[in-house]
């Protein structure tokens, strides 16, 4: 198995372009199931959870098809509403084609997503939902089976909780529903708006994008359209923590400055000095950044969770002790076993975790436990002093486009072995 061998610590400095958003390209590649035409998706990042949307797209008849970073997405053959247990085992988020497909359908079959790497996933509320918009939800044995012969209907909804992929389930549902839908306690995450945007390019009639409260009026069916798929506030909010904690000095391009604001802002408190243009965002790091008082991730506009992993990487060598709450997911501490490996002082109690900042970090091998929690890892090896050979790197992979080779672009002197430790060591520098 691929490992990424990293020989550190570093200082990373240039300018590296943010690619598009995983967590946009998802959602998006199961609504082009509600089109009746094909769409164009520039932008689309190249991760192997797309390939995974992609090979469920083409399993339910579509064909799909990449030119660069652009995908061109042809779903008037769909004729399949299974979605198979080992593609639904690839990728927990794959439950965000249910609303769509049974919306495209009328019936869906899908295995259960069940537990993963962050903690129990349940789906409660995506569910819920979508029995009030009147779809016949049964579990077999682990496999969902969903039906609504009638077809769906808008009625009012309330999220007890802003549920990212449960706003992305009723969006699909709800666009081609009879009736109108009003949703309320939505998720404002940027790519619910992204997505919004390109529901509306395709004929959907949808009001309060990025906003708590959606109201969808239903219409009878989308077109195809062509969109540009937002930038990954992640992938960008983890160039940023690495910047911070190499004491580098990096600009990051194509990224919207306002969507990472709440990563900005701990990181300003750190000692960084960010300055922002348009679409472009530069920070300039001190040689030591300082502690923080408490960072508590939260739904967005809040501190994002997917990276409460990168920004406790860069404040294991800051000055002082700094303090991160998880309140999203219950399990999003794994990869700090791993960080103490490295010699990070780090304490994790439930759902807080104290760290104590040392001056210096050093190599060793660890395991990448899931996508940021590997990211953690990518950015304390950088800082590390030594060799840090990281295992798991297809969790990485997930997430972060040829991440070994931004890295580099900025300095880093990072490569990854296909054939793990075993082969023989490869710079491409
Ligand atoms: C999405 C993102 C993920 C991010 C998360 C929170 C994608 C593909 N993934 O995941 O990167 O970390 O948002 O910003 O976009 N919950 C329930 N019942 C449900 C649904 C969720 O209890 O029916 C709980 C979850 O267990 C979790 C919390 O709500 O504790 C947040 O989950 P949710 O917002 O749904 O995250 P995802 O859409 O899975």
């Amino acid at each position: 198995m691929a490992v990424l061998v990293i020989d550190g610590p570093c200082r990373l400095c240039g300018e590296v372009r943010v690619h598009g958003a995983k967590n946009s390209t998802l959602p998006l590649l199961a609504a082009c199931l509600l089109c009746r035409s094909p769409v164009v998706l520039h932008n689309c990042p190249r991760l192997t959870d797309v390939d995974t949307s992609i090979k469920i797209l083409r399993h339910l008849g579509c064909i799909v098809q990449r030119r660069k970073d652009d995908l061109w997405v042809d779903p008037r053959a769909v004729c399949g509403s299974t979605i198979p247990e080992d593609l639904m085992r690839e990728m927990r988020s794959s439950i965000v084609f249910l609303g769509a497909l049974s919306s495209r359908m009328g019936q869906a079959r899908l295995s259960f997503p069940g537990g993963c790497e962050l903690g129990p996933r349940p789906i409660d509320l995506h569910l819920r939902a979508l029995a009030r918009l009147g779809m016949d939800i049964r579990e077999d044995h682990g496999e969902l089976l969903c039906s609504a012969p009638g077809g769906l209907s808008g009625c009012s909804l309330s999220l007890s909780f802003p549920s990212v992929g449960a706003t992305e389930n009723i969006l699909l549902a709800a666009c081609c529903a009879k009736g109108t839908t009003v949703l309320h306690g939505a998720a404002q995450e940027p790519e619910i708006a992204d997505l919004c945007d390109f529901l509306g390019k395709c004929g959907a009639r949808i009001q309060g994008a990025g906003g708590s409260t959606l109201r969808i009026e239903g219409v009878s069916r989308l077109t195809g359209c062509e969109h540009t798929v937002m930038p990954d506030r992640i992938e960008a909010a983890t160039f940023l923590c690495a910047a911070a904690a190499t004491g580098g000095e990096v600009t990051l391009s194509h990224v919207i400055p306002r969507h990472i604001l709440p990563v900005t802002a701990v990181l300003e408190e750190a000692g960084c000095r960010i300055q922002e243009e348009e679409n472009r965002l530069r920070i300039t790091a001190p040689p030591r950044l300082h502690a923080v008082h408490a960072v508590r991730t939260m739904p967005y506009p809040g501190f994002p969770t997917d990276a409460q992993a990168p920004m406790l990487s860069a404040l294991c060598t800051a000055q002082g002790t700094s303090m991160l709450t998880e309140t999203i997911f219950t399990a999003r501490f794994k990869y700090v076993g791993e960080l103490l490996r490295l010699g990070a002082h780090v304490k994790v109690e439930d759902r807080v975790a104290v760290v104590e900042g040392v001056s210096r970090l050093s190599g060793a091998p660890v395991m990448a436990p899931d996508l940021r929690g590997g990211a953690a890892l990518l950015l304390a090896g950088l800082c590390a002093e030594g060799e840090t050979v990281i295992d798991g790197v297809s969790h990485i992979d997930r997430g972060y486009e040829k991440a070994e080779e931004s890295f580099r672009l900025l300095g880093a002197q990072v490569c990854r072995l296909p054939g793990g430790r075993g082969e023989e060591k490869q710079s491409l520098l």
